[in-house]
C-alpha cells in the first residue's frame, strides 16, 4: 500500500468511525472546514487535556487564559497581520487552480531531497556492511549534482521571500520546471499576495459598522492581556501565558484533510522573558517541546526540527516541529522567538505603557517573547497517522486498530455481556455504573465477540471486558488488550484500579520532565 493510499484509509476511516466529517455534508460540504463527531472530539479533548496540563499544571510559572475571537480591529494593524499575513499565489491558467507559490517550490526541493535519499538507499544495499553514507554523500556525482542544483534554488528561494520578490518566485517555479499536478502543464500566472485574514462587520450600518477580523492566531488575545494577567496574578518573569482556542485564516490552498483548515484550533503559550535571555529559553522550549510530542511513543525518528527559511515580521528565530505525516514530514507546530515586537506595538498602537518592572534590575522594559504555537487538528491528524494499524491475524482474518495512547483513546472501556440473558447484562451494566464516574466506557451486546473487538480496535479502545457466566459466580471477567490481543482473568473489584493506572497521563508527563 503506498502512503497516499494509506492516507485515503485513513481519511475514510475517520469518517466511516464518527471522527470527522465535513462540515455541512449534506450541503457537499465546505471547502477545509470540517467536523468532529462523538470519537473525534474525545480524543481532541484528551489532546487538549494533554497540551494544558503539561503547560498550565506542569509548570508553577505558566497561567491559562480564554481571550475573545473578535477583538479591537485596532490590533491587527499593531500585530502587522493588516499589512503582512499574506501569502504568495499563483495560478495555473489550464486547470485553473490555484496554489501557494512557496508550497509549490519547498515541494520540488523536499523531492530533490527524496531523489538524493534514494541514491543513497541505493548504494546502501549495493556496498552492504563496508557502506559510508557521509563519504557516499559527499563524493557520489549524482548526489552531489542534485545537492547543488536544490542548494542553489534554495538560496534563491530565501532571497525572494526576504525581498519580497514575486517576479523571482515565478521565475524559480519556471526555472524548475515546475507542472501542475492537474493540467500536468506550465503554463503558470503572475504570482500575487493574498491576505488571509477573514473579516466581517460589527454593529449596524445605522450606527456606523466597523470591519473586524477572525483572529488568524490566538496569540494576540494573550499578548494584549499581559498587564490584566501579570498585575493580577502577581506574576514575576519568567512566565507564561497558555490559551486553547479557534483560529481562522482564509487558506488559498486548503489541502491534505484537517492539516491545512480554514477554520482550526490552536493551543499557544507565549513566555515573557528578560530581553537577552530568549535565546536561551528559545532552546530550552524547543527541547521540552519536542520531548512532549516523543513521549507518546510514535518513535523518535518521526519527528524533525525544521529552521524557518523566512521569518515571520516578528520573529529573530523560529523553528517547526515536524512529523512524518503519510505525506511526508510537515509542521506541526512551531516555536518562535518573538521579540518585544508584539508588546512593543501594542503599546505604540494603544498609547497604553505595557512594560513590566524588574525588581532585580530595578528597571521598566518591555518583555521579550517566546512562543509555542501548536495546531490541535495537526495533532489530532499526527496521531491518527501513527495509530492508524491494519494486521493480519494468525486465522487469516484482517483487523484496523487504531493504537492510539490509551490516555488520549476516546472510550477507555467496552464492557461485553457474553449473551444478551442470564443475568450478564445486568452485571455488565452495574460495572459500567462504578467506572463511567471516571472513564468513557461504552457497552456492546450485538453480534459475535469477536465482531464487537473489531468494532473496539477501529476506534482504539484499549480495554474489552467480557461478562460471562463464570463472572456470576466468582467476580471475574476476561479483560481483552487492545494492542496484544492477550486476554487475561481479573477480579471485578480491580478493574477500576487496573484501567486508572493503564490510561493515567502520568507517565508521559513524568517522561517530559526527564
Ligand atoms: N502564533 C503563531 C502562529 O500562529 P503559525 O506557524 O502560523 O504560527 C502555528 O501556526 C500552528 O498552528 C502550526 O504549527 C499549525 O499546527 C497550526 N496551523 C496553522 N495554520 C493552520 C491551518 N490552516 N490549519 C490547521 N492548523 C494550522
Amino acid at each position: 500500500m503506498t502512503q497516499e493510499e494509506l492516507f485515503k484509509k485513513l481519511i475514510a476511516h475517520c469518517k466511516e468511525y464518527g471522527f470527522i466529517f465535513p462540515s455541512s455534508e449534506i450541503y457537499d460540504g465546505l471547502g477545509a472546514v470540517y467536523d468532529y463527531g462523538q470519537n473525534g472530539v474525545e480524543l481532541k479533548n484528551n489532546i487538549k487535556r494533554y497540551w494544558w496540563d503539561s503547560m498550565v499544571k506542569l509548570h508553577e510559572n505558566i497561567v491559562g487564559i480564554d481571550a475573545a475571537i473578535f477583538m479591537h480591529p485596532k490590533t491587527w494593524e499593531a500585530s502587522g497581520h493588516v499589512a503582512a499575513f499574506n501569502d504568495p499565489l499563483i495560478d495555473n491558467k489550464d486547470s485553473k487552480k490555484r496554489y501557494r507559490a512557496d508550497v509549490l517550490i519547498e515541494d520540488w526541493m523536499a523531492k530533490q531531497d527524496e531523489k538524493i535519499q534514494k541514491e543513497v538507499d541505493k548504494a546502501r544495499k549495493r556496498f552492504g556492511e563496508a557502506f559510508d553514507e557521509a563519504q557516499y554523500r559527499a563524493t557520489s556525482p549524482r548526489v552531489l549534482d542534485i545537492a547543488a542544483k536544490r542548494d542553489a534554488v534554495h538560496e534563491r528561494f530565501v532571497k525572494a521571500l526576504d525581498e519580497n520578490d514575486l517576479t523571482e518566485l515565478r521565475q524559480i517555479i519556471l526555472d524548475c520546471e515546475v507542472v501542475c499536478p492537474i493540467s500536468g502543464t506550465r503554463n503558470w500566472t503572475d504570482v500575487r499576495q493574498f491576505n488571509l485574514m477573514f473579516s466581517t462587520q460589527m454593529g449596524s450600518t445605522a450606527e456606523g459598522a466597523s470591519t473586524i477580523y477572525l483572529r488568524p492566531e490566538t496569540a494576540q488575545g494573550i499578548f494584549v492581556n499581559f498587564l490584566n494577567v501579570q498585575k493580577t496574578g502577581r506574576m514575576k518573569l519568567p512566565f507564561g501565558i497558555a490559551q486553547i482556542g479557534k483560529a481562522f485564516r482564509n487558506e488559498i490552498v486548503a489541502r491534505q484533510f484537517i492539516f491545512r483548515m480554514r477554520e482550526f484550533e490552536q493551543m499557544e503559550m507565549q513566555f515573557f522573558v528578560q530581553p537577552g535571555t530568549e535565546m536561551k529559553w528559545w532552546n530550552e522550549w524547543k527541547n521540552t517541546r519536542m520531548a512532549w510530542h516523543r513521549a507518546l511513543g510514535f518513535g523518535d525518528e518521526n519527528y524533525r526540527f525544521h529552521d524557518h527559511d523566512k521569518l515571520a515580521h516578528y520573529a529573530n528565530a523560529a523553528t517547526d516541529i515536524e512529523f512524518n505525516f503519510p505525506f511526508g514530514f510537515k509542521e506541526v507546530e512551531g516555536i518562535h522567538s518573538r521579540t518585544d515586537f508584539d508588546l512593543g506595538r501594542h503599546q505604540e498602537y494603544s498609547g497604553k505603557k505595557i512594560q513590566y518592572f524588574d525588581p532585580e534590575r530595578g528597571e521598566n522594559y518591555v518583555p521579550y517573547v517566546v512562543e509555542t504555537s501548536i495546531g490541535v487538528d495537526r495533532m489530532f491528524l499526527q496521531i491518527m497517522s501513527a495509530a492508524y494499524c491494519e494486521e493480519r491475524l494468525e486465522n487469516g482474518e484482517e483487523r484496523v486498530v487504531l493504537r492510539i495512547p490509551a490516555c488520549l483513546a476516546p472510550t477507555k472501556v467496552a464492557v461485553m455481556p457474553l449473551v444478551k440473558k442470564d443475568g450478564l447484562p445486568e452485571l455488565a451494566q452495574s460495572i459500567i455504573d462504578d467506572l463511567k464516574f471516571d472513564f468513557n466506557v461504552a457497552y456492546d451486546e450485538k453480534d459475535s465477540i469477536g465482531k464487537r473487538y473489531r468494532r473496539q480496535d477501529a476506534v482504539g479502545t484499549p480495554f474489552c471486558i467480557t461478562v460471562d457466566h463464570q463472572s456470576l459466580e466468582d467476580g471475574t471477567v476476561t479483560v481483552r488488550h487492545r494492542d496484544s490481543m492477550q486476554q487475561e482473568r481479573i477480579a471485578i473489584s480491580t478493574l477500576h484500579q487496573m484501567v486508572e493506572q493503564a490510561t493515567s497521563f502520568r507517565p508521559l508527563y513524568k517522561k517530559i520532565k526527564e
